[in-house]
């Protein structure tokens, strides 16, 4: 592939340019620092690449996601998400036995120690949806403790899949102060969270295929997206050699901000405050680009694409059909429609390549599924699952696998003498 040169201080130093199977080209810097003595500095990793990975590919120019090769348009059409988990975990679609077999397993797996029910006892009802997620994801490790050879970390990864959204159905129970529904293992992976949901003891409860439908698409459109903030952060986890269930809880923390899997909770709380004002979406738009304390259009704006995310177009188409089915109809809807338009057609985002991504149309998809708002990042993690799962095991079974150990430019005082105490 040819060198790369770096000339510095009457120096000249040549660094090995690697190429990817879809073409993008890097430079390895890894000897820099022994041959130069220099770092890079790359707040925010804009031009870093932490990894090789076989997972997933993104042309964020061109508007591309692919998972395993396969372009998520494709995959959206007839693929169910725990097909598609298997495909991002272990590098291929199951074959017919295999995923019997995997189906099973993760039905199998579904409920919760009994003792980790206590847990919920003691959160306030008003507790975030996501610190209960993030805890119970850690405790998990303390009920399946152990070393995490391939077969026990198999096991880990099953549990991990089939326990998460009854923890998450759990958590929203607490919330709303009604009892727990178990899982009930018959039904497919979508389908038996939202029984847990929305089922009581007291009633029947029929899961409408319309639901099941439009949350297996869901899932999918969020299972991976290569080197993101919380996937980073589990692979960054995975690298000290901390267990799955740490790794991954790291994972929920960092989804939980509203610059990643957090802004689905702030599109919905946008909207509400445009339509309470009056739904007026220029007068919005012209404060965003004011660039007013805390007014940013949420939803908009991606650090890979620089085009229409994927993800966003096939939900918006998605989401006509889902309302129709589900004889609903949302202002909100509207006014997300009006607002990408208005969006889309001012120089501001033209300027910087802004577009919808796919927290703009999945939270009203949610809320039109019943799904309160604070629930809806968790939505995003049960979905992440599998990405965070695929890639820390790639990074254990990586030979190039090391800690992950940036380095820093230090800004701070030079050497000073300590002398004495204050108090
Ligand atoms: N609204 C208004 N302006 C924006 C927005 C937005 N949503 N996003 C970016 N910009 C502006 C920035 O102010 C900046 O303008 P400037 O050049 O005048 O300073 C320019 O566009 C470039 O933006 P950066 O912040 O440098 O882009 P970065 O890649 O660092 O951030 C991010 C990407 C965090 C997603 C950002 O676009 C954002 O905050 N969007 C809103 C939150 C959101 O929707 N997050 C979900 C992302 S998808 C996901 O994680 C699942």
């Amino acid at each position: 592939m040819g060198n790369a040169r770096l000339e510095y201080e009457g120096k000249s130093y040549e660094f090995p340019v690697v190429e990817g199977s879809e073409h993008e080209k890097g430079v390895d810097i890894a000897a820099l620092r022994s041959k130069s003595g220099l770092i890079t500095l790359d707040p925010g990793y804009g031009n870093s690449g932490s990894c090789r990975s076989a997972i997933t590919f993104i042309d964020g120019d061109k508007g591309i996601l692919r998972y395993r090769g396969y372009p998520i348009e494709e995959i959206a059409q007839t693929a169910r998400f725990t097909e598609v988990a298997y495909l991002l975990i272990y590098g291929e679609r199951p074959t017919a036995q295999q995923y019997a077999k995997w189906k099973d397993d993760l039905t199998r797996h579904t409920l919760l120690h009994e003792d980790m029910k206590k847990f919920f006892e003691g959160y306030p009802p008003s507790a975030h949806p996501m610190a209960i997620m993030a805890a119970m994801m850690a405790s998990l490790s303390s009920f399946y403790p152990g070393n995490e050879d391939d077969k026990n970390l198999d096991v880990n990864i099953v549990r991990l899949l089939a326990k998460s959204k009854t923890i998450a159905a759990f958590a929203y129970k607490k919330s709303i102060g009604q009892p727990f529904v178990y899982p009930q293992n018959n039904l497919s992976w979508p389908a038996n969270f939202l029984r847990m949901m929305f089922a009581v003891p007291s009633e029947t409860y029929q899961v409408d295929p319309v639901l099941e439908e439009a949350l297996n698409l869901l899932l999918i459109l969020h299972a991976d997206h290569e080197q993101n903030c919380s996937t980073s952060t589990a692979r960054m986890v995975t690298s000290s050699g901390a267990n799955l269930f740490a790794a991954l809880s790291a994972g929920v923390c960092a989804l939980w901000g509203p610059r990643h899997g957090g802004a689905n909770e702030e599109v919905l709380q946008m909207l509400g405050e445009i339509r309470a004002n009056g739904g007026n979406c220029k007068s919005f738009i012209d404060k965003v680009k004011k660039k007013e304390e805390g007014v940013k259009l949420m939803g908009f704006g991606h650090r890979v694409y620089k085009n229409f995310d994927p993800r966003a177009k096939l939900l918006k188409a998605a989401a006509d059909g889902i309302f129709a089915k589900l004889g609903i109809h949302d202002p909100l809807l509207g006014l997300a429609k009006e607002l990408e338009e208005t969006a889309l057609k001012d120089s501001y985002f033209v300027e910087r390549k802004l577009y919808p991504n796919v927290d703009f149309y999945s939270g009203i998809i949610y809320r039109a599924m019943g799904i309160p708002t604070n629930m809806f990042t968790v939505m995003f993690v049960l979905g992440r699952l599998p990405g965070w799962i695929a890639h820390c095991r790639e990074l254990r079974l990586d030979p190039e696998n090391r800690i992950s150990r940036p380095r820093q430019i230090y800004t701070g005082p030079k050497v000073r003498k300590w002398e004495g105490s204050v108090g």
